[in-house]
């Protein structure tokens, strides 16, 4: 209790002193330190899985549920399984009405920081999915707010929590392969959502129960169209997602940033199709080149992503490992002693097979990392995934994607400042503008 009031005290403080911000939670409800009360905003697709597995915790409670979409299987499916949490269809009235403890935050990309932002203004501890944001300013900002506010954050990695990931990790910790010389990750899978290489014209009527403004939120206005954006669709657009490497780079990069204990690159660079200012690429590579860290061989370590139809690093990790064992999706970190796959949701190998054949591998427990995030809030354990941490993991991948946009072209990335030096076209893509009427205080 008294952790949870001395928190409040520090969040009034910090926004009154950094933010400019009124405290909104005044209530001073000392929240319980057995039972937290949550809110989800987004509760179809993942927004589901999210609510349905947090609320297994013995110690939660879903108190209000909000979507844009009151049909069957958004709002509709979670009032019939949470038929006493109150129902919303705009985040903004969920958070200013219900007091909550803590708060979920699974909608499309671009309405995770506005969302996560606001209710670590109001301090709440926050869930939020992947990847963070939808910019580096943006991750910035919510790691910055929620160190200052102080409440328990989790990004959606929920693979992080899986056996298959921490064993990964627990073997280069344990030195199993030396010091790491190279990284490749990759994810070879065909974009589910590739639609079309424009933006269609016209509109479609907006179904009913669907609040088709409350969904563009903070992104510039454009006609509804039916099954391009809402639900699910909205990857392949700029203005809502982060593309291939947005989708996947926060799981599959993951254990390579745990591993290895990365935090910052200091250049990227990538080649990719041209494109427009509509869509994203169905592949790509991305070149970073991150400083050294006391598990890493040299001064630098390069760590390579691939994406797209088929696209593995198949040259690459010639004498490594074999093409036709490479999986779907994953990653191959080369050390100094052998080298480790870590297929994505999939137990790691130590490679090469005969000199391994006798290695002892984790054996580990999966962990759920809704429950540790639930757990944390309440005073109980820690969450790894927390903005600190994923607002690093989400810059790079960010990064990643401005450099798709600028292909062939060497970025040079001075994290302490947040300067892209020397690239005034990539600059600006580090940050966007808010809609008008949707700008958020100390975020926009
Ligand atoms: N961690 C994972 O493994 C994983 C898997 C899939 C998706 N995701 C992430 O989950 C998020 C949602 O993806 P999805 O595939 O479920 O998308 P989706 O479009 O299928 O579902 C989003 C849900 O949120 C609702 N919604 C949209 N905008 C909203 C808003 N402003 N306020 C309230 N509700 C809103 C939609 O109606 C829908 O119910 C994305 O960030 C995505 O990257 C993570």
């Amino acid at each position: 209790m008294t952790r949870r009031l001395n928190r409040r005290t520090f969040v009034k403080s910090s926004l009154l002193a950094g933010f400019g911000l009124p405290l909104i939670r005044t209530d001073g409800r000392a929240a319980s330190t057995e039972r937290l009360s949550i809110a989800c905003v987004g509760v179809g697709g993942k927004g589901w899985s999210d609510m349905v597995e947090t609320a297994k915790s013995p110690n939660v409670d879903i108190v209000a549920i909000c979507d844009i979409d009151e049909t069957a299987n958004h709002l509709g499916r979670a009032a019939e399984m949470f038929p006493k949490a109150t129902r919303y269809t705009d985040w903004r009235e969920i958070l200013d009405k219900e007091k909550t403890d803590a708060v979920i935050v699974s909608t499309p990309d671009h309405m995770h920081a506005p969302v996560a932002f606001s209710a670590m203004q109001r301090g709440r501890h926050v869930y939020c999915q992947k990847p963070l944001t939808h910019t580096v300013h943006e991750a910035r900002a919510l790691a910055s707010i929620a160190r200052e506010s102080g409440v328990v954050t989790q990004m959606g990695n929920q693979i992080q929590a899986f056996a298959e990931y921490r064993s990964a990790v627990q073997l280069v910790h344990g030195g199993a392969i030396g010091k790491v010389k190279e990284v490749f990750s990759w994810q070879a899978g065909t974009p589910g959502w590739r639609l079309a290489d424009d933006r269609p014209a016209g509109k479609d009527p907006i179904p009913e129960g669907v609040h088709w403004d409350n969904w563009l939120g903070v992104a510039p206005k454009r006609p509804f169209k039916e099954k391009i954006y809402h639900a699910f669709n909205w990857r392949h657009w700029q203005d809502f997602s982060n593309g291939q490497l947005g989708d996947f780079g926060c799981h599959i990069l993951d254990p390579v940033f745990m591993s290895l204990g990365l935090t910052a690159p200091v250049s990227v660079e990538a080649t990719a199709p041209p494109m427009n200012r509509e869509v994203w690429t169905s592949s790509a590579q991305v070149r970073y080149v991150f400083p050294g860290t006391e598990r890493t061989a040299g001064d630098t370590i390069n760590v390579t992503w691939i994406d797209g139809p088929g696209h593995k690093p198949v040259e690459q990790l010639k004498g490594v490992i074999d093409a036709d064992k490479l999986p779907g999706s994953g990653s191959v970190l080369i050390g100094e002693k052998g080298s480790l796959l870590i297929p994505h949701v999939g137990a790691p190998k130590l490679l090469p097979e005969e000199t391994f054949a006798d290695a002892e591998y984790p054996q580990l427990e999966r962990q759920s990392h809704y429950i540790l995030w639930a757990d944390a809030c309440r005073g109980v354990g820690k969450t790894n995934s927390n903005f600190s941490y994923a607002g690093n993991l989400t810059e790079t991948i960010l990064l990643g994607t401005i450099a798709i946009r600028l292909p062939e072209t060497k970025l040079t990335w001075d994290a302490p400042s947040m300067k892209l030096t020397g690239h005034p076209k990539a600059a600006r893509m580090l940050t966007k503008k808010y809609r008008k009427g949707w700008e958020i205080d100390g975020l926009s």
